[in-house]
């Protein structure tokens, strides 16, 4: 493992924020993972991006002051900005202040790319870092890009033999070329159906119609985020999640114990961007699911499948809808969840034996343990 030459600590680089929609739910991850990191062995060094996409230097109690009493917070970068060395790692970050004078900062031996959404979960940083000759946690440049895509992870999904539900996909060239026969494909799907951005997160964008009339609208709501649309037949059932966390080496990735998602009440008629984040009441997050263990079996069998399906790394949750006449169709998986101890990925770690301190531990040392390069 390499370390800091100066303390003995590895210094692990968080990045947090970022230009997606999800740039606050970032900043929320990076402060419960800065919450349980073994300062004694890690010494964080914060790097935070702004919702416009400049880099700079941040520091824990700069996040801290930022989220005090706020429930969304936005970075806007008070720091010196940062840039990465490019091809030799053991070089320190590059630190521009604002009279336009240079300093040369702590190097990083671990990224913790903590992005949520386009531009940052979606193997754009990804790559940079890879560029950068840095290791990293979590999945690859692949996995990232198509972890992100509701469109090509049906389409890896499907080629490892999961069950995803009927769905149809809208580019803006069929858009812009084609828009009767765009309509006429979705109106093959049963209603209700779910339009949604093709790369977005938290449910943004995504709209639940009922009725055609609300077609319209609803598409221009998701090709805010996204020129490119997935519509998908809603499915009736509940909504199951699995958390799987990689092996060392070539060893397997593991599955949690499956969680649920259970809607409470009627103000919202699916887990959209308010449930998750603004009336959390309105939902409740179970783990164990209550289901047979031949289902929780079958689910976290099916969670690995679509880890390695996307050829993924480090972790991700894999999210299901167990239907009502009783099969397992995948809906999606997130190479960066959520990740505070009260978010689901956490929650289901912690029920099958693994706390969150320790998880972040891990997927520090998994990402400390891969090779750069291709692997
Ligand atoms: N095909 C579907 N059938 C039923 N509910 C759906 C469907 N697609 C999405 N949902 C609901 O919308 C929520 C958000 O959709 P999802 O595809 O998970 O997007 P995001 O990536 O933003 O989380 C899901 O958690 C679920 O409640
Ligand atoms: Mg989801």
């Amino acid at each position: 493992m390499t370390t800091n030459a100066d303390n003995g600590r590895t210094t692990v680089g968080i990045l947090f924020g970022g230009v997606s929609s999800e740039h606050s739910i970032s900043l929320i991850t990076a402060k419960g993972v800065l919450g349980v990191l073994d300062h004694e062995k890690y010494e964080p060094v914060l790097i935070g991006i702004t919702p416009w996409g400049t880099w700079h230097l941040s520091s824990e109690e700069e996040l801290g002051r930022l989220m005090d009493g706020v429930a969304l917070p936005r970075f806007t970068g008070e720091g010196p900005q940062v840039s990465l060395p490019m091809g030799d790692p053991s070089e320190g970050l590059s630190l521009k202040y604002d009279d336009a004078s240079f300093e040369t900062g702590p190097h990083l031996d671990v990224v913790f790319p903590l992005l949520h959404g386009p531009f940052g979960e979606d193997g754009t940083v990804q790559g940079l870092l890879e560029l950068a000759g840095l290791r990293y946690v979590g999945a690859g440049v692949t996995a990232s890009a198509v972890g992100m895509d509701k469109h090509f992870m049906k389409i890896a999904f499907e080629s490892a033999g999961l069950e995803v539900g009927p769905y149809t996909v809208v580019t803006a060239r069929d858009w812009a070329n084609d828009r009767a026969g765009a309509i006429e494909r979705i109106k093959k799907l049963q209603l209700p159906v779910f339009v949604k951005p093709a790369r977005a997160g938290s449910s943004m964008g995504i709209t639940r119609i009922e009725d055609w009339a609300d077609l319209d609208e609803a598409i221009q709501s998701a090709q805010k985020l996204d020129p490119k649309l997935v519509v998908e037949e809603g499915i009736s059932g509940r909504e199951i999640e699995c958390a799987v966390l990689d092996g060392f080496g070539h060893e397997m990735p593991q599955a949690s114990h499956p969680g649920e998602i259970e809607m409470v009440g009627d103000e919202h008629v699916f887990y959209d961007f308010e449930a998750k984040y603004v009336e959390t009441a309105s939902s409740e997050l179970r783990c164990p699911a209550d289901l047979p263990q031949d289902v929780q079996d079958s689910i976290r069998d099916k969670a690995v499948q679509a880890f390695l399906a996307l050829d993924g790394e480090g972790l991700s949750r894999c999210d299901f809808f167990y239907t009502d006449d009783g099969r397992v169709v995948i809906n999606e998986v997130n190479t960066m969840p959520g990740f505070t101890p009260i978010s689901m990925y956490g929650m289901m770690w912690a029920e099958s034996g693994i706390g969150y301190g320790e998880l972040v531990d891990r997927l520090i040392r998994l990402a400390l343990d891969r090779e750069p390069g291709l692997r």
